[in-house]
Parts: C-alpha cells; structure tokens; sequence
C-alpha cells in the first residue's frame, strides 16, 4: 500500500509532527484557529527559494490580516536552516525572520504530501521537492493546491488574492472573475434566483448580454 496522500481541495490536510528552525511543532497545535500557507522548497542556500523566504517574510503582516500563519519547509535539517535564515534576512534586509521552516532532511513530508520532483535530484541523488503551496483553512481543510517546477519562483501576490477570494466566496453569494482583485465586481452565484437578487444584492447587479440570450453573466460590486 502507498503510503502517500493525494490530496484534493476539500480534503482534510493530515496533522503531522515536524522539527522546524522554531523548535518541534505539532502542526495542528501550531495552527490554532488561523489558516495557514505550507510552502516547500528543494534545498536550503540556493537562489531563488532564499527570494522567495524572503519574500513571505516581508509578506507577513499581509498574512495576518487575513488570520494566516505561513510555514515553509525544506530538505534540509534544522542547523541548516538556521545558517540559512541570516543570508535569508540579509537579502531581505529583514530585522527579524518571522516564521517558522520544517527540516525534512529525510524527506518524510514530502513523500507524504506527495511534494518529491522526480526532475530534480539533490546531492545525495535523492529527489527534492518541487515547489508545494497548500493552503489549509482554520478548519484544517485543504483549500487551494499549486505545484511549481524547482526553477519557477512563486508569485505570493497571486496566492494572497486567491486567498482574498476563497476568504469573501466563504461569507457572500458570489464568485470572483478572471484577474479579479479585492474590491473589483464579482460574479452573482449561478445558483442565486432572479427572484432572490434584490434582497441579496441591495447594490444591485448588471446582466451581461450574450448571443445565447441567457443571462448567467451577472457582474455586482464586490460585497461589504
Ligand atoms: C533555487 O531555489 O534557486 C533552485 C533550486 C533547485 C533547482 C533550481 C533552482
């Protein structure tokens, strides 16, 4: 029996125990009752994962005003890391480095999450992982998955927009469009009535015409 995950949207992401640069962390325990970014990289002291560390550090109170805790991991031990994090602060001109890496020298998560690049082999000739981005609500349900290849740094601006939309798309009957960004219009639910519009769409809504004649297309500005 395969002892890996293949996880999808919806799913409950498995607690697990990890050794991180903050000490052992029980990951539930370690959430509390915010969402959380677990972001995984190939390997400690190389390019782009350090932009990318760095990156998320000046990111965080960006995250935590939206009730976020990030977490990264890498295949690499905890002492590490903690070399690593002073030439993360240095690119990042960072005072402080405020969040926590997971050492998975042993690549335990990362086959459990499924996270290995069969493509990219390390110095030991073991897989690494690519770049894993889940994103866990505080129910500690798996709400959003990306998979990038080793050479393609992230884009975390696209990641807090997602977030902005799954966080509005939870409370308020609506979807968000392509390219949308916090504040634009949104899209009325498909599922919503005619009838029912008035009431829950006090600003009102636009109908876009379509040669189909049907009015499925139906833009309102963003709800408070
Ligand atoms: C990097 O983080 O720079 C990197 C890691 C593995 C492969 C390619 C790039």
């Amino acid at each position: 029996m395969s002892t890996r995950n293949s996880l999808n949207i919806g799913d409950k992401f498995p607690n697990f125990q990890a050794e991180t640069s903050d000490g052992q962390i029980d990951f539930y325990e370690w959430m509390e009752n915010s969402w959380a970014i677990l972001f995984s990289h190939p390997a400690d002291y190389t390019p782009v994962c350090t932009t990318e560390l760095s990156r998320v550090a000046n990111l965080v109170p960006e995250f935590k005003k939206r009730n976020i805790k990030p977490i990264a991991l890498s295949c690499d031990s905890v002492e590490s890391h903690r070399g690593w994090i002073e030439d993360i602060k240095s690119y990042g001109s960072l005072s402080s480095f405020n969040y926590p890496i997971i050492a998975d020298d042993k690549r335990e998560l990362a086959v459990k999450f499924n996270m290995l690049d069969k493509d990219e082999i390390g110095k030991d000739g073991i897989p690494l992982t690519c770049r894993a981005v889940f994103v866990i609500d505080n129910h500690k349900k798996l709400r959003l998955q990306i998979l990038y290849p080793a050479t393609t740094g992230r884009n975390f601006e696209e990641i807090l927009r997602v977030i902005d939309s799954m966080q509005l798309t939870d409370n308020k009957k609506v979807a968000t469009p392509a390219d949308w960004k916090n504040g634009e219009d949104c899209m009325v639910l498909p599922t919503i009535r005619e009838s029912d519009i008035p009431n829950l769409f006090p600003r009102g809504i636009t109908t876009v015409e379509v040669p189909s004649g049907k009015r499925y297309i139906r833009r309102t500005p963003q709800p408070e």
